[in-house]
């Protein structure tokens, strides 16, 4: 689209006037925190509670060999101190967090305040020393979403502890293997996870995830739902253990680099890498883009709707807000449960002020109809956010208008696991808005535009390329926990000198970023990132599998659907139960969110001669692109391709 076709929204005065930042503002903030970027930081970094104040601020390198990220470095703190204690003269009886369950029927929503979840936080601190948890030692979450997964982490950042939480919706193999790769010594978990009114036994995956763990992994079991579940040696009572523990725990001082938790996040090759996030620079850059980017004041009610199974959940639910001293809401359920409305009639009862949410679920809603959004009142509703994947003008419209009613700026937040919170993204004072572009830089962040070939930087506007990033910023992730040489692999290698997203991006006539999408065997769905690779090595592991290949396609809702290319055995007939064992299979190897939208037989797979599969060629087939498949020639045997299309054809 050119610059003449290109819907545009500048803030309206009312946005303007509330916000902590214009347009003006934008430009100078941003102008100072790169031409100095250590006074810069040193400023911003007061906004967090220092036990010992830093005295140095930025100590990074990009260089080869010695990739080397360190912000604050001698300063101390403690996280949880920052996002609880220090809030309690002036709002202990403020809500801090509004957990809101999935049967709206059947429970209340409860109303933490900052007082309140002080004292759970520090009992749970003391179950987890009484557990013989210490600084550094690795704990594991596996909760639903309750208040009890948001003490855990704070009480893991109360006393030092590393938190590593695996997504509720994660399979047992997948759980066994997060907590062998950080060596954990607990697992935190709960005996159910009710979800869209259905219930995940977290109890009974975490036994049998932990069959393939050492023996001394101790488990802490949270009650949900009281249900059912078998009791071994290694479990412990969450409920019974509260009881005993006391109400005070001291915050233990953590140096700016120390851990504060790993969060597992695929690749486009082998095993999810162990993202680590230290304590000062990511809680700096998380509370600071949460005040920012959602123009967060002082009263207002937060509403991120992710999973604290993510990195959104880590940023936006629990340590951005609370270090700001939020309100912050705990949402348990899903958008379409009991209907269609829900993620609405949320928004009327708790008066919500800023809503985040990804554009699978916006899609997902637009689909059902505006009736479900027009029956609540939605007045107080100031500003919207997108994360996870581009949002699509046509969903991105329906969200201004429909849900916004073209009152509420909207936020389109690029960012990704390893970088700790926005990247890109609008400032509602400050951006004139572009349904689809995810627009500018957050302070700090440089981003640049090279060319995939020969990793040249492509200056001026109106160009395309990948998108890397030239320096470091206090967010950024530190390491790959126990594997620093794949850090550097994965993020410094293909471009030397820079953090490479992994995204592609453009940069248009005015200077604003859109992204295209990533550029390696990365794919979104749903705003949930897969690597393709995972799910291949997940269906090659059936005894029926000989060969698999997977790419992503456009998928109406999800953004983009698992489209799966299998060979089978010789000696075995493709069927539909087939294709059903298969689906299966890959949910209880990885999880639901793993399962292939589309499974399509390949008596053969294109390969170059030297056996490399061209998923060029399977990416266009699965797009039903079949006129530019380029040149097939290479090919060990051509003749597959026609084979492939003919068979996507005839599935149509
Ligand atoms: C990848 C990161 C951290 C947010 C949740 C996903 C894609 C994320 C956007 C956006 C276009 C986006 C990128 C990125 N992505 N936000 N606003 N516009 N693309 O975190 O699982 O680490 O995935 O999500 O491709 O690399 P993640």
């Amino acid at each position: 689209m050119n610059a003449q076709t290109q819907p545009s929204f500048p803030p309206s005065e009312d946005t303007v006037s509330r916000a902590h930042i214009d347009a003006r503002g934008y430009a100078d903030m941003y102008a100072a925190s790169i031409s100095d970027p250590d006074g810069f930081w040193a400023e911003h970094g007061k906004r967090v509670d220092w036990i010992k104040p830093f005295s140095k601020v930025k100590n990074t390198s990009f260089e080869p060999g010695n990739i080397d990220i360190q912000w604050f470095e001698d300063g101390t703190l403690n996280v949880s101190a920052n996002c609880i204690d220090r809030h309690l003269e002036t709002r202990g009886d403020q809500t801090a967090i509004i957990w809101e369950p999935d049967d709206p029927s059947t429970q209340d929503a409860k109303h933490i305040t900052y007082r309140e979840l002080h004292s759970s936080v520090c009992k749970m601190a003391n179950v987890l020393e009484e557990l013989g948890i210490r600084k550094g030692d690795r704990v594991v979450i596996y909760l639903p979403m309750i208040p009890e997964a948001a003490y855990a982490m704070l009480a893991c950042a109360r006393i030092g502890a590393i938190h590593s939480i695996v997504f509720a919706g994660f399979s047992p193999d997948a759980l066994g293997a997060r907590v062998n790769g950080c060596d954990a010594k607990l697992v935190i978990t709960a005996d159910y996870a009710p979800r869209g009114g259905r219930e995940t036994p977290l109890k009974s995956n975490t036994d049998a995830a932990l069959l393939h763990c050492k023996d001394s992994v101790k488990c802490l079991v949270v009650k949900r739902t009281g249900g059912q579940t078998t009791w071994t040696d290694r479990d412990y009572d969450y409920g019974e253990m509260m009881l005993e523990a006391s109400d005070y725990c001291a915050p233990a001082e953590m140096s700016a680099e120390d851990p504060l938790f790993i969060l597992y996040t695929s690749g486009s090759t082998g095993q999810p890498k162990g993202v680590v996030h230290t304590s000062g620079g990511y809680l700096v850059y998380a509370a600071m883009t949460h005040e920012y980017v959602f123009d967060y004041h002082d009263g207002d009610v937060f509403w991120c709707t992710a999973d604290v199974g993510w990195v959104t959940g880590h940023s936006y639910i629990v340590y951005g807000p609370l270090a700001n001293g939020a309100t912050t809401i705990m949402f348990e359920g899903v958008p379409t449960y009991p209907d269609a409305g829900r993620f609405w009639e949320v928004c009327a009862k708790h008066k919500v002020n800023q809503f985040y949410t990804a554009p699978t679920a916006i899609r997902a809603l637009m689909g059902a109809g505006n009736d479900w959004v027009e029956k609540h009142d939605l007045s107080n509703l100031r500003l919207l956010g997108s994360v996870g994947e581009p949002i699509n003008p046509e969903a991105w419209t329906w969200y201004n208008d429909v849900v916004g009613k073209g009152n509420c700026p909207i936020v389109d937040t690029f960012w990704q696991t390893e970088t700790g919170g926005h990247m890109l993204t609008p400032l509602p004072g400050a951006t004139t808005l572009k349904p689809g572009a995810a627009q500018q830089p957050f302070f700090g962040v440089q981003p640049v535009v090279l060319d995939p070939q020969s990793g040249v930087e492509i200056d001026g506007n109106g160009i395309e390329g990948v998108l890397c990033m030239r320096d470091s910023w206090p967010g950024q992730m530190r390491t790959v926990w126990g594997d620093h040489e794949r850090f550097e692999k994965t993020y410094f290698s293909d471009y030397k000198g820079y953090y490479f997203s992994g995204d592609g991006c453009r940069r248009d006539e005015d200077g604003d970023y859109w992204i295209t999408g990533r550029v390696d065997d990365v794919i979104n769905v749903s705003g949930h990132r897969m690597g393709t690779a995972e799910v291949e090595s997940a269906l090659v592991a059936h005894a029926k599998v000989a060969e698999a290949a997977v790419v992503g396609y456009p998928h109406d809702v999800k953004g983009q659907g698992i489209y799966a290319y299998v060979t089978l055995m010789g000696s075995e007939a493709p069927s539909d139960e087939l294709r059903k064992e298969l689906e299966v299979w890959v949910r209880t190897e990885i999880g639901p969110i793993a399962k292939p939208d589309l499974i399509q037989w390949a008596p053969g797979l294109p390969k170059t001669r030297s056996g490399k599969i061209m998923r060029r060629i399977l990416r266009k087939i699965a797009e039903d692109d079949f006129g530019s498949l380029g040149d097939t020639s290479t090919l060990a045997d051509p003749s597959v391709v026609d084979d492939l299309i003919d068979n996507r054809m005839n599935r149509r």
